[in-house]
C-alpha cells in the first residue's frame, strides 16, 4: 500500500488546483498524470489527441498508471478519464488514498467550459456531457473518501482533505464507499 495522496474526478472538479495547494499544505510534491503524457509525448493533450486520438491517449495513461508505482509520499492528479476502466480504482487504491473531488454535474461542467481547452469536451453536448459523468460516477466512488466542491473553492477543499487524512476513521479501502 503506497503512501500517495491520489486526487480523482470529473474534468472540472478542481484537481491540479486543489492537487497543488493540498501538496504545499502537505510538503509533498505534486504530480499530474496529464503532466507526465505531456512530458512523454513532447506536446500538450488536445493536440496528441488530434494527432493521434483518444485510443492512442488512453493508451498512454496505463503506461502511465505503471510509472506511478514508482511514486511515493506524493499528491498525485488524475485526468478525469484515467480511474474509469475496469481495474482502475483497485489500481489507484494500491498507490495510496485515494480521494474523490465531487460535486454537481452542472457545476463542474460548467467549470471544466470555462478552464481551457479540452478534448472530451469538444464536439459534444451538455447531455453527451452528461453521460460520459454518469458512465464514470461509479468509478470515482470507488474512492477512499470524497469532498463536494459544489459550493467551496480550492482552498476549503484542501483544508477538508487535511483534516480527512489526519481522522482516524480514514485507512484506505475503508471508508467513503
Ligand atoms: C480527460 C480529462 C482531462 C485529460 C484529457 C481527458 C477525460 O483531464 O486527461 O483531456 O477523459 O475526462 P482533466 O480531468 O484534468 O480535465
Amino acid at each position: 500500500m503506497g503512501d500517495n495522496v491520489v486526487l480523482v474526478g470529473f474534468m472540472g472538479a478542481g484537481k491540479s488546483s486543489v492537487g497543488r495547494l493540498l501538496a504545499r499544505h502537505l510538503g509533498r510534491c505534486f504530480v499530474e498524470t496529464d503532466d507526465m503524457i505531456t512530458a512523454r509525448e513532447g506536446r500538450p493533450i488536445p493536440e496528441i489527441f488530434a494527432a493521434k486520438g483518444e485510443a492512442y491517449f488512453r493508451a498512454l495513461e496505463e503506461e502511465t498508471l505503471g510509472l506511478l508505482a514508482l511514486k511515493s509520499g506524493d499528491v498525485i492528479a488524475t485526468g478525469g478519464g484515467l480511474p474509469c476502466r475496469e481495474g482502475r480504482p483497485a489500481a489507484l487504491r494500491t498507490l495510496g488514498t485515494v480521494v474523490w473531488l465531487a460535486g454537481e454535474f452542472d457545476v463542474l461542467y460548467e467549470r471544466a467550459r470555462r478552464g481551457g481547452e479540452r478534448p472530451m469536451l469538444a464536439g459534444r453536448s451538455r447531455d453527451d456531457v452528461l453521460t460520459l459523468y454518469r458512465s464514470r460516477e461509479a468509478f470515482y466512488r470507488e474512492a477512499d473518501l470524497s469532498v463536494d466542491t459544489t459550493s467551496i473553492g480550492p482552498d476549503q477543499v484542501a483544508a477538508q482533505i487535511v483534516l480527512a487524512l489526519r481522522s482516524p476513521a480514514v485507512h484506505p479501502g475503508s471508508s467513503g464507499r
